[in-house]
């Protein structure tokens, strides 16, 4: 392993009723809390109900940003950040999936920021300050409840770019499994797909001796796998969103990465061709994933025909290191179809007229990946076999 110091402070409330804790954890901050939503589930799934009678209960006054949209985009954090002047907002509360959560991170911190909110995004100023903020969270996916990072999307530059703070992560994180009921198919896939990627960008490393965390993205895994299959088929079961739930939170956290540095080539890669298509993020990392795996193999091939054996139960009897290893990347792209995934940016419309400007993005920080190292021809080898 490599030495490692860990922090994370977010406390996470989860269970039916968790929205009880809501009314304590706000009693430390003053009286004016902006919540922060999407396009509007929340109104139809009853979860804004929820929240606006405990805020009223606890006797706030209630300001709103609404529309942050997925991909969320730096316009909507820097309107909220102005309501956060204006108005002298004590706390955010996010309420929503990893978009509008996202969102709110950036504007706790550019509330606290006297330049643009971009600034904070493209790393040209540190966010070391930042308002406090909650997050109810809404849908099972990304795991920003439980970390400091964000993603954010300059329309105008066709830029999209994570960034990350100490000081944006969340107080605290209300999880209802019920809340992600309503979640329609699609969603609930790309949920899935990008808890899964997740696991596999820190599973991915050059650290030794790592078991523990190996045995654990190994079993979070085959437990997300082993719902999801029966999760698509019957979006109402509580028990099945309550396993996701969890597991996309443990995906994202921290834990999964102690004492090692995940690849994260593919979420790079990834950032750059919804940048310019704003296509969901999982359906580019669907497409994505196991193309950046086949490049990778050979890094490692011994560690790739373990994820085979025991996260894809390929069979070894009689084949070589590499075969297996290939066989369960065959097995994790026709699981991600089974599931509706899309397989190939066809499938998106996407051609190959603006791959300059996708690699071009991808490489704006220079070469990239952490376990295997990809240049601009890797990264264009990759978008070229996922067409
Ligand atoms: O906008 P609303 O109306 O709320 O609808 C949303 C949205 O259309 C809907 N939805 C959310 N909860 C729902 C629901 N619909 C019905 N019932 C519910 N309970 O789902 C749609 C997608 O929501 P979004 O928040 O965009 O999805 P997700 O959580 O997958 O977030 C994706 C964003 O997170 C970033 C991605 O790049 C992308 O911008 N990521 C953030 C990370 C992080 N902060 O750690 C890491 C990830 O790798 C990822 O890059
Ligand atoms: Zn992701």
């Amino acid at each position: 392993m490599n030495p490692f110091t860990f922090y994370n402070p977010v406390k996470i409330h989860f269970g039916d009723n968790a929205i009880d804790k809501l009314p304590k954890e706000l009693d430390e901050y003053g009286k004016n809390v902006l919540i922060v939503y999407g396009g509007g589930s929340i109104k139809k799934n009853g979860v804004y109900n929820d929240v606006i009678s405990v805020l009223e209960l606890a006797g706030k006054k209630v300001f709103e940003v609404d529309g942050v949209e997925p991909n969320p985009r730096v316009e909507t954090a820097r309107r909220g950040a102005e309501i956060c002047k204006k108005e002298n907002i004590d706390f955010v509360l996010a309420v929503g999936g990893g978009s509008v959560i996202d969102c709110a991170k950036l504007i706790v911190a550019a509330a606290k920021y006297d330049g643009d909110a971009w600034d904070i995004v493209t790393k040209k100023v540190i966010a070391t300050n930042a308002l406090p903020l909650g997050t109810v969270l809404t849908l099972a996916a990304t795991g920003s409840e439980m970390n400091s990072g964000s993603v954010i999307t300059n329309a105008e530059t066709l830029e999209k770019f994570s960034w990350g703070s100490p000081a944006v992560f969340p107080k605290f994180s209300i999880l209802n499994p019920a809340y992600t009921l309503s979640v329609p198919r699609n969603h609930t896939v790309y949920g899935i797909v990008d808890m899964m990627s997740h696991i596999f960008e820190q599973y991915f490393h050059n650290a030794t001796n790592t078991p523990v965390t190996d045995e654990m993205c190994e079993g979070v895994l085959r437990a997300v796998m082993a719902a999801a299959t029966k999760l698509v088929e019957n979006l109402d079961d509580i028990a099945l969103r309550e396993t996701v739930l969890i597991a996309g939170t443990i995906g994202l956290n921290g834990f999964l990465s102690i004492g090692s540095r995940g690849d994260w080539a593919t979420h790079n890669i990834e950032h750059a061709v919804s940048a310019v298509y704003d296509i969901p993020h999982a359906g580019g990392l669907a497409i994505l994933q196991p193309h950046w795996m086949r490049l990778a193999v050979q890094v490692n091939p011994e560690r790739f025909a373990g994820l085979a054996t025991r996260v894809f139960a390929v069979d070894s009897l009689g084949k070589t290191v590499e075969q297996v290893a290939y066989e369960g990347i065959d097995r994790l792209s026709a699981f991600w179809s089974s599931l509706g995934a899309p397989t190939r940016l066809a499938d998106y419309d996407i051609d190959d007229s603006k791959f300059n400007q996708i690699v071009e993005h991808a490489m704006a920080n220079g070469p990239f990946g952490n376990f295997k190292k990809l240049e601009q021809q890797d990264v264009r080898t990759i978008l070229e076999n996922a067409l």
